[in-house]
């Protein structure tokens, strides 16, 4: 099924919607529509009990290179660039925020508003084509979706300044390296080994699949002590729920357990 966007393609396999960009003709550039559309898929499928994964993906050769420069470009200073970018710009942090695991699936370019994508999602699976960069700085301005904050978090401080202040790109070998994707692999199967990953966080309890997120997502946004007392808060909460009987039950039992979702 293709969105309004039309560039936009969402689908439901078992458990996991997937949601791939489809604008070939600009290497997946992120316009205003693209992203509309983007986020609108994802915040349905996390909100559908029915969906307990999600994997975000691009094309062979491009995850996305980036906001639309096309776009952007006419737009003047001041106050008309916020006005007009803003709401854009929210789209990112709106993915960012979701409840349910997300997987990136990434191929060829992702540079830009592209690799802030890729890292607003939970894990990435690279092709060994994937190109990740931030080179915002060849054009004249910086990173606005993360591409600052997020890269730093996860490759250090050293590597994040030469990435944003030359434009430095890493190839998903390298990317492996630095613990910026979680596996590489040849570029057929990109996209299955992702719809994989996904396919094996939904077949675990959701509630506690979310509070893990959520409490992975707390160590990365909060001081440490914070961060375990967010974590202690979720753990204690997680024995309200069914699936924890069920779960130590079938430990006990010596089976698979039964995961209600409860
Ligand atoms: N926006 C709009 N169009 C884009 C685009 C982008 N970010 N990236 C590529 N395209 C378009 C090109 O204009 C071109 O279109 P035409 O055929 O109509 O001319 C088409 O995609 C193919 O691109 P190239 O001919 O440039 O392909 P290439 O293989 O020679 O180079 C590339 C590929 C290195 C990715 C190069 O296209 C490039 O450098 N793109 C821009 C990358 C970039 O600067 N991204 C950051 C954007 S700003 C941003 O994202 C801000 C933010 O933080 C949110």
């Amino acid at each position: 099924m293709k969105t309004a966007a039309a560039e936009v393609l969402v689908e439901i396999e078992g458990k996991i919607g997937v949601v791939t960009i489809n604008r070939p003709q600009a290497l997946n550039a992120l316009s205003i529509a693209v992203m509309d559309a983007v986020s609108e898929a994802l915040g349905g499928f996390d909100r559908d009990p029915s969906i307990h994964a999600m994997v975000l993906a691009g094309l062979p050769k491009a995850f996305a290179a980036g906001a639309d420069i096309g776009e952007m470009k006419g737009i003047a200073g001041g106050a008309a660039a916020e006005k007009q970018l803003a709401r854009h710009l929210s789209n990112w942090d709106r993915i960012g925020n979701l409840k349910k695991p997300l997987v990136a699936a990434v191929s060829g370019f992702a540079l830009g508003g592209g690799c802030e994508l890729a890292m607003a999602c939970d894990m990435i699976v690279a092709s060994e084509t994937a190109v990740f960069g931030q080179p915002e700085v060849l054009i004249g301005v910086i990173p606005g979706a993360g591409g600052t904050q997020r890269l730093t978090k996860v490759v250090g401080k050293a590597l994040s300044m030469e990435m944003n202040l030359t434009g430095r790109k890493l190839t998903a070998r390298e990317a492996l390296s630095y613990g910026l994707v979680n596996k590489v692999v040849p570029v057929e199967s990109f996209l299955s080994e992702a719809k994989k990953l996904a396919h094996t966080i939904a077949a675990q309890p959701p509630l506690a699949v979310q509070a893990a997120k959520a409490s992975v997502l707390a160590a990365v946004d909060s001081k440490l002590s914070e961060g375990l007392s967010f974590e202690r808060q979720s753990f204690f909460r997680l024995f309200d729920t069914q699936d924890q009987k069920e779960g130590m039950t079938a430990f006990s039992e010596k089976r698979k357990p039964v995961w209600t979702g409860k």
